[in-house]
């Protein structure tokens, strides 16, 4: 057996969501009791897990020549008479696993998001039988993963806290339903306990995760389901908890309770990531969104008066089979509407076994193309008039990791803009008043305001 005292390095590369974000670290966690430390390249290490995303097309492709690159390095390391264990994580794991070990004979396992809490037994089977016990396990296990993840956490000022997974909403473009299963909420008393170990360790900020974050309906110590409204509610009233942001939400779940929650609960960061997908009621029909553009616009309004400093990201799909010129219209005209402080937007692909990948009446990629950029256009305009009108106001930044430049530390505003502060490296981890200088479409630069406390913090 391998000596599970000496440290081992352990390189994850993640693609995809927060939630593998959250997923790589947590695999890191369960590994360190192995002796596993995570490095930050994949020179010599003892093992390497890819963790995947399959949202859009050319994800097994991506994963394919990943493997490639990294299959000399575990040559050099097999060549110095050292062994290293290759794993494919995620979602292509969950959807491609038995085609990834056919075709790529380097990878020992292939794992699936709903498995991970069984990665030590894994790994030891791996190890005991280098080369000879391939491993694949894409089950959806009837038991919890979470409660089987280890307590112990490394996160730093802003952390993730993973609160629902699953999607039951099957839009037809989208994999993540096949990919991370059925709906399914983790108990209150189970979230609010994990929160409380975050901030011990040090989290000033935390971001509920989840597929479809606002389908939460978990169970609460009373025995009735609670919404996510008023959990976080209860997460606000945690001692330290300084910040609240949610995501990935949908407009269909925005119910009364949660936007009352934007009203009352001040720590509940003023940015909402809401994907739209299209601002046609046609297309939103197709895509099985089940609610209207005017429904989206009207959600927006209600959340605006309860929270009337709240700004708004969506995600939006280009090129969806059936959109018109006229559909295409209907979205920017809802990006005029709405205004976005930010947004992601891509073509549709066609993902295999989704309902749209048999769709008719194709749009042309070249017209795809044109609309993206008509429609990246627009929002770009929008993220610089807003990150514009910033310039000249103070507010509360977290500082989250060093910046690029030499005395520059970067973090976020409570818009959830990306900021460059010249700043005390002592002010990492903290939450300090920013006064934001200037302003592009992608980033903010501002300077600490120099209040009594931060002077002497720093001197
Ligand atoms: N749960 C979230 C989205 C998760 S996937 C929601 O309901 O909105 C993240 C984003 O990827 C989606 O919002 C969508 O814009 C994009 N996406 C998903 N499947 C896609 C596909 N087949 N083609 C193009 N973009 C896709
Ligand atoms: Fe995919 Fe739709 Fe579920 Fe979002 S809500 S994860 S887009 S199926
Ligand atoms: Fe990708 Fe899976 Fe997330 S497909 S977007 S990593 S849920």
């Amino acid at each position: 057996m391998e000596n599970t005292k000496k440290d081992k390095k352990l390189y994850i590369k993640t693609w995809g969501c927060q939630m593998n974000v959250y997923d790589s670290s947590r695999m890191a966690d369960i590994l360190r009791p192995l002796g596993y430390k995570t490095v930050e390249g994949p020179e010599d290490a003892d093992m390497i897990i890819l963790n995947t995303c399959h949202i859009r097309e050319k994800a097994t492709d991506k994963v394919f020549s990943e493997i490639g690159r990294l299959k000399e390095h575990k040559e050099a390391k097999e060549a110095s008479g050292g062994k290293m264990l290759m794993a494919v994580a995620g979602c292509v794991a969950q959807a491609e696993g038995d085609f990834i070990l056919k075709r790529a004979p380097v990878i020992d396992m292939v794992f699936g998001p709903q498995t991970y809490h069984e990665l030590p037994e894994m790994v030891l089977k791996a190890t005991n039988s280098f080369g000879k016990n391939r491993i694949v396990n894409t089950e959806f296990p009837t038991i919890s993963k979470f409660d089987h993840l280890p307590q112990e956490q490394q996160q730093g000022a802003s952390a993730f806290l993973s609160i629902q997974e699953g999607c039951d909403k099957f839009c037809t473009f989208c994999v993540v339903p096949y990919t991370r299963g059925a709906e399914y909420s983790r108990p209150v008393e189970d979230i609010v306990e994990e929160a409380r170990r975050l901030v011990d360790n040090g989290a000033k900020e935390i971001t509920l995760l989840g597929q479809n974050v606002n389908a939460y309906h978990g169970d609460g110590k009373d025995n009735k389901i609670w919404g996510l409204g008023r959990l976080i509610k209860a997460i606000s009233e945690v001692n330290g908890v300084q910040q609240i942001r949610y995501t990935t939400s949908h407009p269909r779940d925005v119910d009364a309770e949660l936007i009352e929650t934007h009203r009352d609960v001040e720590k509940l960061m003023p940015f909402l990531h809401l994907p739209v997908q299209s601002g046609s009621d046609k297309i939103l029909k197709a895509m099985n969104r089940k609610h209207t553009a005017d429904d989206y616009r009207r959600i927006v309004e209600d959340l605006r008066k309860a929270r009337p400093d709240l700004v708004f990201s969506s995600d939006f799909i280009v090129g969806f089979p059936g959109e018109t010129d006229q559909d295409h219209e209907d979205t920017m005209q809802l990006i005029r509407d709405v205004v976005f402080a930010s947004a992601y937007s891509f073509k549709f692909s066609a993902r295999p076994g989704t309902p749209a990948a048999n769709m008719q009446n194709l749009v042309r990629e070249d017209v795809k193309s044109a609309r993206l950029m008509e429609l990246q256009d627009l929002v770009n305009a929008q993220y610089l008039e807003f990150n514009q009108s910033c310039i000249g106001k103070t507010m509360p930044v977290l500082f989250e990791r060093k910046g690029r430049h030499e005395g520059q530390l970067q973090g976020r505003t409570p818009f959830y803009q990306a900021i460059n502060v010249p700043a005390n490296e002592r002010c990492l981890g903290e939450i300090v008043d920013v006064t934001i200088t200037s302003a592009s479409a992608n980033a903010l630069i501002g300077e600490v305001k120099i209040t009594e406390d931060v002077v002497a913090k720093s001197a």
